[in-house]
């Protein structure tokens, strides 16, 4: 099948993209389940499979190895069904790990639990004093740590954040309580300085923000709200292969039209949590 010549033209406009193999921390859903509601995404009173959440996090993980990251794993700990949310459990620049302070008693236990796997694995860990639910929340964009808050992480985390690392931290608010984290409203595709690219979808953000973010990243991917809905930002991205929500179909195509691979897959089972890949994904940026 022969091509049109607007596709040759938009085909070959497309930028290239280089992909960086990513070290990454994960943890099992052995102990998954709904038992508390603490976002509008969870229901106590429906079913959850624990089994079917751990193949289809198997399917993540196997994408990841056939990425050619290096995947660290936590060992999952009963009790606490959320732990699966690795992306919650600090913050890690270089060989400094910044530790979570939970909003939420019930996920509370899971900051020191991360912290001793950090230290462990020859991190400095930074014990936090204000309330931050880690990557969810803290996204490395360039030389600025985007910070969101609204609904978990303080200000007074994103105090704390510039102190421990030194750097411009932009304080984003979320404003809709379904995207109540930085990582399910904004994607990072590219953080490397220079060529700083992400996606977000405008209506999670107050005003002041959304002026912000068009300011900062006049060349971002604005997503769909249905595509935001099924938590399609809430993907993980090496600069080239982006791995989102498979039911992100509009975000895959944006994605491809500016010259990534992205790589669909299905969480529906930890959706019932109220997350999907990036928040099942932790970044060690050695
Ligand atoms: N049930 C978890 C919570 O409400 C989901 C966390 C999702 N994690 C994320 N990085 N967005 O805390």
């Amino acid at each position: 099948m022969s091509i049109t010549d607007e596709e040759a033209r938009a085909r070959s406009a497309r930028p290239v993209r280089t992909a960086r193999p990513r070290t990454v921390l994960m943890c099992r859903p052995e102990h998954f389940a709904v038992v508390y509601r603490i976002n509008p995404w969870m229901n106590p009173g429906l079913p959850t499979d624990t089994s079917l959440a751990v193949r289809q996090w198997e399917r993540l993980h196997g994408i990841y190895r056939d990425l050619g990251y290096d995947v660290h794993l936590i060992d999952p700990l009963e009790g606490l069904p959320d732990m699966v949310y690795a992306a919650n459990g600090g913050f890690v620049i270089g060989n400094v790990a910044y530790g979570a302070r939970f909003a939420y008693p019930e996920r509370r236990p899971e900051g020191p639990a991360y912290m001793d796997w950090f230290r462990a694995n020859g991190f400095e860990v930074v014990v936090p004093e204000a309330v931050n639910e880690g990557e969810g929340d803290f996204l490395l964009v360039g030389e600025t740590i985007l910070a969101g808050t609204g609904f978990r992480s303080s200000d007074a985390s994103h105090d704390e954040l510039a102190r421990v690392f030194g750097r411009e931290v932009l304080t984003l608010r979320l404003t809709d309580p379904s995207f109540y984290h930085l990582d399910t409203a904004l994607a990072v595709l590219d953080p490397t300085p220079g060529h700083e690219h992400i996606a977000y979808l405008p209506s999670a953000f107050d005003e002041r923000s959304r002026e912000l973010l068009r300011e900062r990243f006049p060349d971002a991917i604005v997503v769909t709200e249905p595509d935001g809905a099924v938590l399609g930002l809430n993907a993980f991205s090496d600069g080239r292969n982006v791995v989102i929500a498979s039911r992100a179909e509009g975000f895959a195509d944006q994605l491809r039209d500016h010259g990534y691979t992205p790589i669909g897959v299905d969480l529906s089972e930890l959706l019932l949590g109220g997350g999907g890949v990036k928040c099942c994904t932790l970044e060690l940026r050695r």
